[in-house]
């Protein structure tokens, strides 16, 4: 059995021979509001490592920088190792969910510009909404860091709002994680799945994503499937 580095609430990472590079094991394991709600959704972990491989080989056909090496087995993958930066990175195309909450816009309304945010990535103080200056000033990443970071987060963003466009779904929002590897390159880490994304449908806006989780929606695990067969047929 290999060693395991870390158990995170929805994966797990395992060490490998090759020290710049571990596995990521996708679990089933679902929770929302920072742990308060917990459960499991049946096989989330096997559809989550399809969509992010799907998403990410996408990603690095078009430039994008990514610690994705190659599936390895349903719930697993091989990544660079990387050490991640402790920022949430998150994309508003539309508002919705904490946004919403926070400033009293209705879900759904559309946006005069793109929201581009920073949380710190932190348990125990429930991920905080912070600016660039706070992540400067407590030693998260540097200006030119986070000057990197925003530019590769626009490209994703836009990258992804066509692909699920052409597949009739609207990319919501979505928050990403970076890492970094030995050298020092930023690459994009973690994973891309509707774990971490707001997907609509285009037509009905009925939501494809962990909202139904989180609200207590029914059938999360057919949402998911269903993004994933647009996925593999788009
Ligand atoms: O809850 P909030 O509206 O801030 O979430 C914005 C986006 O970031 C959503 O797509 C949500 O799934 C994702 N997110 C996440 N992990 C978190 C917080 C938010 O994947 N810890």
């Amino acid at each position: 059995m290999k060693e395991m580095l870390y158990e995170g609430k929805a994966k797990k990472i395992f060490l490998t021979d090759n020290e710049n590079e571990v596995i990521v094991y996708y679990k089933d394991d679902a929770t929302a509001f920072n742990g308060e709600k917990k459960g499991t959704i049946d096989e989330k972990g096997i559809m989550n490592n399809q969509i992010t491989t799907i998403l990410f080989e996408y990603l690095a056909a078009h430039g994008v920088k990514t610690h994705y090496i190659k599936t390895l087995s349903d719930r697993e993958q091989l990544v660079k190792k990387v050490e991640i930066i402790p920022l949430e990175v998150i994309v508003r195309n539309v508002a919705a969910g904490s946004f919403s909450k926070r400033l009293g816009v209705p879900e759904g309304t559309e946006l005069n510009t793109t929201i581009f945010e920073i949380c710190y990535k932190n348990d125990a103080l429930g991920d905080p909404l912070i600016n660039d200056s706070h992540a400067v000033a407590i030693g998260l990443a540097t200006f030119e860091e986070l000057k990197e970071i925003y530019g590769i987060t626009a490209t994703i963003n836009d990258l992804l709002k066509e692909f699920f466009q052409k597949i009739g779904l609207i990319l919501v929002d979505f928050k990403i994680e970076f890492g970094k590897d030995a050298q020092g390159n930023i690459l994009l880490a973690d994973e891309i799945s509707p774990d971490t994304c707001r997907l609509w449908d285009a037509v009905t806006r009925e939501k494809m994503d962990k909202d139904r989780f989180r609200r207590n929606l029914d059938n999360v695990k057919g949402a998911y499937e269903e993004v994933i067969n647009r996925m593999k047929k788009g």
